[in-house]
Parts: structure tokens; C-alpha cells; sequence
């Protein structure tokens, strides 16, 4: 279906109650709906927005359009959670409401003050020539959920040398000022980060622009987001524009970091070492991070990507959020983990160990659409082996080490209806290890694959058959010691 202006455009509250039920009746029939991941009721979500901890819960909102699976008029949805395991739905966040947001409450960011919780994001607005404007603006929770936008917007010009894509504020606090970076282009179309301070966060002042050694990388760069971790300054963003090389950047857009020393705050210097990607698999965009009560730092990504059709588009739906990982570094390289309250999540233990040599082996009670399973692979002398999830008549999603290419390779040519197939099928990343760990989080329609604790991850959406539950552990040419733990979640 082609969706038009207009119908993109739409207001929730232009919807009747028939056709919102009709949706949500859809939504409801879709088989791949999730059971352990934030989703949609409705509609397209995208970007994690305002990811923070106040008045005793963890708040997550994200982009959403209500009406259908597309990109539209952008809504922040509200959830919330003690554990970050468990998410109430709580309601709309911001509504895009009036000329400084007329056309989408952008990504954003949340920051704790005066007891309040202050909601920085990008109001999106277009003009009768469909030209883009935006503006930063301040939305204030209170302790009762209560959420108000400022009538006016906080940064209300581009600065000078830049174009209208300016979005995407990630605001901290150092000593007693506030700092927000916002995703920016260059009037000569390349991507950077800006920053601007403040005092009392409602007047901004425009620092400059983030020093990097990447003068051309990609047209724009969206979502930034900067912290200190375990000494050392982090920037996370997203590039558009890459180009693929080797086993890097093959997706349509790239998620990533560089990792160096502190921001200079007065220099604005960060001194840093080369971008790396985030995540290796197919579907990752967008994250964000926050600080808990315990100083724990915790990343939430997109589980999408823009500009691509997904097989749940049909019932009415679009994309979910990852789990929550805990980031820590490690080798100069930012680890993610998932964060240990998911542990909550267990059912069912199941648990072997055995040598495997041969290309299908499988257990009792191995086989599931939502698990959680640890696999450690050791002593081998197999060219290949791994495991198949998912798996039934002609489906499977392959995870996998080469050990002769010193390859994780992610295989899903025959994970069931494709997506994103002009992109590709087979993700791959050089680990160089003796033992070899899968950690995987299977759900109705994805899988989360930490490798090595942490040291790389897939992540991918995969829409198998219902009846596709086999898992099967392989090896070719040659054995390896296995030692696997299953949780039915
Ligand atoms: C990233 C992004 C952001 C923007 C938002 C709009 O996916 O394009 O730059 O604020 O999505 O939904």
C-alpha cells in the first residue's frame, strides 16, 4: 500500500474507534508479535527516546506513529519499568501539537532537575514547500507522570554553516552546567555533532562543533549521544551515508562509536580512535544510553531500520526495541552485555555438554520460538560449527564460527520471509579466540546474539514459521566440545 502525504500526516485522535480497533485487531493476528521485547500496539515504532531513571522507575519512550507502518507524524510513547525487564504501557508522551512540532516530535533525551524529569527533543516541522525547520524543545514530567511542553522552543536557529538537519539532542550534566550534543550537517553535506550548553537548561548557548578525525564520514549523523565510561569519553551515533567495506558498514545505515579520551569541553577536542559498529547484525539503529541509580551505563537500540519494508508491515506493525545491555569497556572496545535483571526472565533450565562431530545433532527439550541459550564452543578442530535456531522444513537462522577464516557468520538466507534482502543475507566479524561463546536471546520474531560476552553482537528480526522451533548444533569437518544451557523464557 502507498501511503500518501495526508495519510502520514494523520492526527491519532482523525482516527475513529473502528479504525483503530480494526488495527489493533490486525496487530493482534500477526504471528510474529513478541513476548519478551517493547513493541508497538499499533503503528511504527522507531528511535528510544528520554531512556532515564526518576522517581524510582526506569522511563523509555520512543518514536511512534499510531496509524500504520510507516514513517509519519512521530508521537514519543511512554513506558516504563522497575526492573527493565517488565514495561508498562503507560500512554502518548509528547503529541506533536502546534508549529514547532507540527510535523513530528523528534528523538530526544531526558535529564533529572529540581526533581523533575526535563524531556529535550526536536520538534519537526516542514513548510508549505515541504522545506524542513526544526527546532529544540523542552517538555517537563512531573512525579505524577504529568508531562508539559514549553509553548516556546529553547534553540530556535540552525547555527551558522549548518543545514535544517539538527536533531536528535543527548543532554548530561557536568559540575553544574548542562551540555546537549545534537546530530548535525554541514551546509557542505557531511555529518558532525554540535554542542551547546546551558545553565539552567531552558537558555542554550551554541559551543561548536565537536572536533573529530572524521571530516567526511557519511551526509548526517543522527542520535548522538556522549558519555564518560570508566575514564574515557564515548560518542555514539549514527552515520548515514557509508559505504560498505569489507564485513563493515552493510547495512543502509550504520550505528557506532569512537572512543578516546575525555571531551575537552572548552576545546570541544575528542581524541579518539577509529569508529567501530556497534552491532554486526541487520537490524540495529539509533540507540541510546542512560545511567542508572548504581552508575551502571545501559544501551537501548532500534531494532529496525528506516527505508526498509518488514514482513509485520502487513498486520499493521513496525520494529520493537533491543533488550537492555549494560556497556562497559574492554580492549578499547565497548562491551555489551545483557543487563543481568533479563535473568528474571528464566524458565526452564535445560543443560549439556557434549563433543560434537557430525552436521545435525540435537537434544530434548532443545528446540523453542523464545529462549535464552548459552552455547560455548572449545578444543575444536571443526573448519565450522555452531548451531541452527528457528529451524523446521527449509527454515533455519544459522550462527556460526569459521574457524579458518577466523569468522561469527550470521546466516539468514533461510530464516523464513525476507526482509531486507537487497542488503544481503549473511553477516560476518573477525574474532580471533580459542573458545567461542553464543549468547542468544531468541524471541517470536528476532535474536540478540552477544559473542564472547559482549565482545560483538548480532541483531537481527527473523519472521520464521510458527512450527520452525528445532535447534540444531553442527560441525564440519572435524569436532568441538560443547557445553549449551537453554532457558525457555
Ligand atoms: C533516526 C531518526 C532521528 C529522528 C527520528 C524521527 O531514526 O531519523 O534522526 O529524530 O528518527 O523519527
Amino acid at each position: 500500500m502507498i501511503w500518501t502525504k495526508e495519510q502520514r500526516y494523520r492526527r491519532i485522535e482523525e482516527a475513529s474507534q473502528e479504525e483503530l480497533l480494526k488495527l489493533q485487531l490486525e496487530v493482534s493476528d500477526c504471528k510474529w508479535r513478541q513476548t519478551f521485547h517493547i513493541q508497538p500496539e499499533t503503528g511504527l515504532l522507531n528511535d528510544p527516546n528520554g531512556f532515564s531513571y526518576y522517581n524510582g522507575e526506569y522511563h523509555l519512550f520512543y518514536q511512534w506513529f499510531p496509524l500504520g507502518p510507516v514513517h509519519g507524524l512521530k508521537y514519543w510513547y511512554h513506558t516504563k519499568s522497575k526492573d527493565l525487564v517488565h514495561w508498562e504501557n503507560v500512554g502518548i508522551g509528547i503529541e506533536p501539537t502546534d508549529d514547532y512540532d507540527s510535523h513530528g516530535a523528534y528523538s530526544g533525551s531526558a535529564i533529572e532537575h529540581d526533581g523533575k524529569l526535563f524531556l529535550l527533543y526536536t520538534g519537526n516541522t516542514r513548510d508549505e514547500n515541504w522545506e524542513r525547520h526544526s527546532y529544540q524543545r523542552l517538555a517537563i514530567m512531573d512525579k505524577a507522570g504529568e508531562i508539559v511542553k514549553l509553548e516556546q522552543p529553547v534553540i530556535r536557529d540552525v547555527p551558522n554553516g549548518y543545514t535544517d538537519h539538527l536533531r536528535d539532542p543527548k543532554i548530561w550534566k557536568d559540575g553544574n552546567k548542562f551540555y546537549t550534543v545534537i546530530g548535525a550537517q554541514r551546509e557542505n553535506k557531511t555529518g558532525c555533532v554540535v554542542l551547546y550548553s546551558s545553565t539552567d537548561l531552558l537558555n542554550w548557548k551554541f559551543e561548536g562543533e565537536l572536533k573529530t578525525n572524521l571530516k567526511i564520514f557519511g551526509y548526517m549523523w543522527e542520535c548522538p549521544d556522549y558519555f564518560k565510561l570508566q575514564d574515557q569519553g564515548v560518542l555514539i551515533f549514527s552515520p548515514q551515508g557509508l559505504e560498505p567495506k569489507e564485513d563493515h558498514f552493510k547495512n543502509i545505515y550504520q550505528s557506532g562509536y569512537i572512543l578516546g579520551d575525555k571531551l575537552d569541553l572548552e576545546k570541544l577536542t575528542l581524541t579518539h580512535a577509529p569508529f567501530q559498529e556497534l552491532d554486526r547484525g541487520f537490524d540495529f539503529y539509533a540507540p541510546q544510553t542512560m545511567m542508572d541509580a548504581d552508575g551502571r551505563r545501559i544501551l537501548v537500540g532500534w531494532m529496525g531500520l528506516p527505508e526498509i519494508d518488514y514482513p509485520t508491515d502487513k498486520n499493521g506493525w513496525a520494529h520493537c526495541l533491543t533488550l537492555p545491555r549494560e556497556l562497559s569497556i574492554r580492549n578499547s572496545k565497548l562491551i555489551q552485555q545483557p543487563v543481568k535483571e533479563l535473568q528474571a526472565l528464566r524458565k526452564q533450565q535445560h543443560e549439556i555438554k557434549d563433543v560434537i562431530h557430525q552436521e545435525k545433532k540435537m537434544y530434548d527439550a532443545f528446540t523453542g520460538t523464545s529462549f535464552e541459550m548459552i552455547c560455548e564452543f572449545e578444543n575444536f578442530d571443526a573448519k565450522e560449527f555452531g548451531v541452527q535456531f528457528r529451524a523446521g522444513d527449509n527454515e533455519k537462522t544459522i550462527i556460526k564460527y569459521v574457524a579458518v577464516q577466523k569468522k561469527v557468520i550470521l546466516d539468514r538466507t533461510f530464516s523464513g520471509e525476507s526482509v531486507g534482502d537487497q542488503y544481503g543475507t549473511v553477516r560476518k566479524c573477525f574474532i580471533d579466540e580459542s573458545k567461542i561463546k553464543f549468547h542468544l536471546f531468541v524471541d517470536t520474531s528476532s535474536v540478540e546474539i552477544f559473542i564472547n560476552d559482549g565482545e560483538e553482537v548480532f541483531t537481527s528480526r527473523i519472521f520464521p514459521k510458527e512450527d520452525s522451533k528445532e535447534i540444531r548444533f553442527f560441525t564440519t569437518g572435524g569436532k568441538a566440545l560443547l557445553h549449551a544451557t537453554k532457558w525457555d523464557l
